[in-house]
């Protein structure tokens, strides 16, 4: 695996390599690798000729500064883990190669961005946007791959290449869970033995929410998701929201199956869990 740290280093690999006519498979992270990610990239692996992987920890989509600082940094970890899957070439760019000037762009994601984590995260899907934006300009892949454990995000991004009409390939990814149904994520380090052992009520919940679907209403489904959450003491609820799985808006309607997606975003302590499962 190359590992390359500038943006002009990578922009001549890759025109080198799309001159040959290879395809190439682009998967963002912001490290902390998980087999959620590794997934992401045996993924692109299959449908590429080169994968490239990222590992950026971009500050403008913290909105809370203490989660910037708090954030999971496991680089040789990270680094061996590409290898092991052969990613072809890891990116891993220092702030001033992603911001050689402050990003002052405004993006408006019309009511995509407004629901959900877009209330609850101020500025967040902003910063995704530039960062984005930004790492598609300097790797123009083909395809991109993300996590539908990131639903929201999945959708601006989608939103953002058409706005910006960038000529590359979305493609959505099943989220990986652990044996007990966790989603994995790199917070995940974050929680104490107690929180982690009490963690997997989460993916429980949005289980049965699938399960009771053909024969409850959006209603009788919140408020069941509700209560279940609040018989853990070690969690407060966000939000829990069944919408519409293209506009994010709330469902209110069933529709066929896909048509909807339960979404789901708690605390444990200090630790911010989301979670959601397509209907
Ligand atoms: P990060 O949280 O590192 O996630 C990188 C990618 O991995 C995202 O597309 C995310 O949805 C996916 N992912 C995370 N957990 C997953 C799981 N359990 N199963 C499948 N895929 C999973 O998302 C970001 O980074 C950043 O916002 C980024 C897009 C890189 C921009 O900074």
């Amino acid at each position: 695996m190359n590992t390359v740290t500038t943006a002009a280093e990578l922009k001549s690999i890759v025109n080198n390599f799309r001159s040959q006519g290879k395809i190439i498979g682009f998967v963002p992270t912001m490290g902390a690798l998980h087999q959620g990610h590794i997934s992401l990239v045996k993924r692109a692996k299959s449908e590429c000729n080169v994968v490239i992987s990222s590992i950026f920890v971009n500050p403008t989509q913290f909105n809370d500064k203490k989660d910037l600082e708090k954030y999971p940094r496991t680089y040789n970890k990270d680094a061996e883990m590409l290898q092991n899957v052969t990613c072809d070439i890891l990116f891993y760019p220092s702030e001033k190669e992603i911001y050689p000037e402050p990003d002052t762009r405004v993006f408006d994601f019309g009511n995509l961005g407004n629901v959900m984590e877009g209330s609850q995260r101020p500025g967040h899907f902003n910063g995704v946007a530039q960062v984005v934006s930004r790492l598609f300009n300097i790797v123009q892949p083909h395809k991109a791959y993300f996590g539908e454990k990131d639903f929201q995000q999945l959708a601006i991004i989608k939103q953002l290449v058409k706005q910006l009409s960038i000529t590359v390939q979305i493609i959505p990814c099943p989220t990986l869970r652990e044996a007990d149904g966790l989603a994995m994520s790199s917070r995940n380090v974050r929680l104490s033995p107690e929180e982690r052992k009490a963690a997997p009520l989460i993916a429980q919940t949005l289980f049965k929410v699938k399960e009771l679907y053909a024969t409850k209403t959006i209603k009788e489904l919140s408020t069941f998701a509700k209560q279940q959450i609040g018989t853990q003491k070690l969690m407060e609820l966000e939000y829990f929201e069944i919408v519409n799985a293209t506009t994010l808006q709330p469902a209110d309607t069933k529709g066929a199956a896909g048509e909807n997606v339960a979404c789901i975003a708690l605390r444990m302590g200090s630790t911010r869990l989301i979670d959601n499962i397509i209907l």
